[in-house]
């Protein structure tokens, strides 16, 4: 566990902590803190990193102990890769792999010398931001009463890290550590929500983590039931979860940081707490990652506390369409119509289809919030596990300025996304025989059909949709959640931040 992450201005020869961390490419070539450290052991480092010992790939770590001259008794080597390939990808895997070192390490204080890590067209303040980020989130174990204890309290790792800057430390340098740990935050709540396993991280679950995260951050938080649902004619969304025990909840979360007048951002997170495919039964295979289909509501939560963490000057609504989506004698059948809040029919031809129907009634009801825009993040579709796979979110918009901004976003943070067409000519594989539309588009392009269903809620306003069905989880020995995408999320709404703050 880290407890204080702080920025310094201070030669790395001189800082006083138990490991100090530098950089190294590939060819020996030391950053220029290494070369500050080589000069005072008189050559003993760039003689040892002679030796090869080092990997030189990035992120590699070697320790080394005692060396003469130097005041700190450990230096961690970390491999920064090719002097000639070094970017956002290396630097990122440099960070990472110190992060691990450190977080087995008897030195309770250590320092990380930022200056010679060059990213090519990246600011001071971005490195700063991207290390904050991911050496807190380094240190995440999944943790929860009821679940499992705490496991990372034999208090080994560094406590107390320092970023060593050759630059003064401005105020924008120290607002980068704070926001690069306040996304690291917001993606701990998400993958703790996210991990959470289905018996215990229902709808009603996910309500009442709306409502502490309310009273924390003052946001102003409305939990609609069923009944409420119905009243609003939100037929689609009632029909997922209507065979569940538990009862559909839908969530809004309010966060003014930006007064009264200005139009809300407007997040909308899926929300299926677990989801068995309905009468339309999933394979048993990896059916226990299912849980995982909430984490698009996760997103919502983790990006929410970030921006509430950081008080940034804008307004956010959060919505969560919160459901089980079980088969059970009470449970959809393929074939049903449906009424959706808009008005328009839905016949479901698969009951595994669900999260466009949640998701179409809360993107009509976010039209009453007079959104500036509106971006839904789902675990929609397994087909964009196929097209991207785990490494970039299927990002959808049908406007353009939107997408290059969170595409941009995606690409600062590392927490990438691809922008997929949404042309009118995959609409045709929607039409249904007996109402408005279908919710089923047939194999091909399934993440693009899935996208066009929703297009048909969201002509009031500006809107993207992110389907991260491949990047918000990982199976095999590292199962669990990614906090993704929080990162991108995050970096959006600070964007924005600074361009509203530019601007007055
Ligand atoms: N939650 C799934 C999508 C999913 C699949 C997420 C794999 C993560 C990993 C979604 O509800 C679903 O079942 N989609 C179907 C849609 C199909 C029936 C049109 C799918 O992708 O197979
Ligand atoms: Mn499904
Ligand atoms: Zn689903």
């Amino acid at each position: 566990m880290i407890s204080s992450l702080t920025l310094e201005q201070a030669s790395p020869s001189r800082y006083r902590a138990d490991v100090l961390v530098i950089g190294v490419y590939a060819d020996g070539t030391l950053s220029a803190a290494g070369r500050a450290i080589d000069d005072a052991s008189k050559g003993r480092l760039a003689a040892l990193v002679k030796r090869g010992d080092l990997e030189g790939k990035p992120g590699s770590t070697l320790m080394l102990y005692d060396l003469p001259g130097v005041p700190t008794p450990r230096v961690l080597l970390v491999s920064l890769g090719e002097k000639a390939k070094f970017g956002d990808k290396a630097y990122r895997d440099a960070i990472k792999g110190a992060a691990r070192a450190l977080s087995t390490t008897k030195g309770s204080t250590a320092a990380i010398a930022l200056s010679g890590m060059d990213v090519p067209e990246r600011s001071l303040a971005w490195k700063v931001q991207t290390a904050a980020q991911l050496l807190a989130d380094g240190t995440y174990t999944f943790a929860a009463p009821g679940v499992r204890s705490k496991t990372n309290g034999n208090g080994a790792g560094a406590r107390e890290i320092a970023l060593l800057v050759d630059e003064e430390a401005t105020p924008e340098l120290k607002n980068a550590v704070v926001r690069g740990q306040a996304i690291a935050e917001g993606m701990a709540f998400a993958k703790d929500l996210g991990n959470l396993p289905g018996n215990v991280c229902n709808p009603a679950y996910l309500a009442n983590a709306a409502r502490t995260l309310g009273k924390e951050f003052q946001l102003g938080v409305e939990i609609l039931e069923r009944e409420d649902m119905a009243k609003l004619g939100m037929g689609s969304a009632l029909s997922v979860g209507r065979a569940s025990e538990q009862p559909c909840k839908f969530i809004v979360m309010r966060y003014n940081g930006a007064g009264e007048t200005a139009k809300p951002i407007v997040l909308v997170g899926k929300g299926v707490t677990f989801d068995t495919g309905g009468v339309s039964l999933k394979p048993g295979d990896d059916l226990d990652m299912m849980k995982y289909d909430m984490c698009g509501a996760a997103a919502v939560f983790g990006a929410l506390k970030t921006a509430a963490r950081l008080s940034l000057p804008l307004n956010l609504v959060g919505i969560v369409g919160a459901v089980e989506n079980m088969p059970g004698g009470n449970a959809s059948r393929p074939g049903d119509v449906v009424t959706s809040m808009s008005g328009q029919t839905i016949e479901i031809l698969n009951t595994d289809a669900e999260g466009r129907l949640v998701l179409c009634d809360a993107l009509t009801y976010a039209e009453r919030l007079d959104p500036e825009c509106v971006i839904d993040i789902a675990t929609l579709t397994g087909a964009c596990v196929i097209a991207l796979g785990s490494q970039a979110s299927g990002l959808f918009s049908s406007d353009d300025a939107l997408a290059d901004e969170l595409l941009e976003s995606g690409t600062r943070t590392g927490d990438r996304a691809w922008r997929m067409p949404l042309w009118e000519e995959y609409q045709d594989q929607l039409k249904s025989n007996f109402a408005d539309m279908s919710n089923l588009g047939g194999r091909p392009a399934g993440s693009v059909t899935a996208a066009c269903f929703l297009s048909r809620f969201t002509g009031a306003y500006r809107w993207a949709h992110l389907d991260i069905a491949g990047t918000a989880s990982v199976g095999g020995d590292a199962k669990g959640a990614t906090g993704r995408p929080v990162p991108l999320l995050s970096e959006f709404l600070l964007r924005r931040s600074d361009r509203t703050a530019a601007r007055t």
